[in-house]
């Protein structure tokens, strides 16, 4: 059976939660998002959750020890033997060095393109679903009844507190400095691919495929 060890790369709001949600289910492997365990474990008031939560809302990422912890143990799990999506992680060049130490070898880093001007406009307008995390946005993709998620039924969409204009400045600040540098690091790898993720969530996702031939 084909494996899939792939990672999404990007700037905040890039839309590497919403094509990473779509490829695990069309490749039936697990969505590993470092983001949704940290705010997972915040929402369950776990000390890691605690420990997590100041550098979140500010808009900084979390101590590398920290999270590379959460997903070493995360890809020990079955459900991960067959492959997974990584998103959000790695974000550092040591966290990078420590997935390759763990001898995860990915097959594909899909880096999602997207200019600043849109991730400020993206994120100003996301809605999270805060009992199963689905992602819409109040114009570009808002869900079919008002303040009601599509895959849920929950009432009450909110808005993320990292997505306020100042956390949302330091975070894009956070991504040119520690994590844009990634993406050299995978292009002399071998494995980087690059999609235009200025266009609309189907063609982002059609494009995704045909580029790492899933
Ligand atoms: P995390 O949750 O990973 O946030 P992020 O990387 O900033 O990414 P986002 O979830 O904001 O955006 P996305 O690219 O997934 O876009 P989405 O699909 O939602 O991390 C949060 C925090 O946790 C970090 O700041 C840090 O503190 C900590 N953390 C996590 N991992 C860490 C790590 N490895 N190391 C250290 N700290 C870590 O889409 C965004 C919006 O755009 C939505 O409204 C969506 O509907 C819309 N949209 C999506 N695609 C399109 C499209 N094609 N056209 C129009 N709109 C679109």
């Amino acid at each position: 059976m084909e494996t899939f060890r792939l990672m999404m790369l990007g700037p905040p709001g890039a839309g590497k939660g919403t094509q990473a949600k779509r490829l695990a289910d069309r490749l039936e492997i697990p969505h590993v998002s470092t983001g949704d365990m940290l705010r997972e474990a915040r929402r369950k008031g776990t000390e890691l959750g605690e420990k997590a939560a100041e550098y979140m809302e500010a808009g900084r990422l979390v101590p590398d020890k920290v999270v590379i912890g959460i997903v070493r143990e995360r890809l020990q799990e079955d459900d991960a033997e067959t492959g997974f999506i990584l998103d959000g992680f790695p974000r550092t060049r040591p966290q990078a060095e420590a997935l390759a130490e763990m001898g995860v070898e990915l097959d594909a880093v899909v880096n999602i393109d997207v200019s600043d001007d849109e991730v400020v406009n993206r994120l100003g307008g996301r809605l999270s679903c805060p009992n199963c995390g689905a992602v819409y946005h109040r114009d570009a993709n808002p869900p079919a009844v008002d303040d009601v998620c599509d895959k849920c039924g929950s009432e009450g969409l909110i808005t993320r507190e990292d997505d306020r204009p100042e956390a949302i400045r330091e975070r894009l600040e956070e991504y040119h400095k520690k994590t844009a540098p990634l993406i050299e690091f995978y292009e002399q790898r071998g494995v980087l691919e690059n999609v235009n993720g200025e266009a609309s969530p189907d063609e982002v996702a059609d494009a995704i495929v045909e580029q790492i031939g899933a």
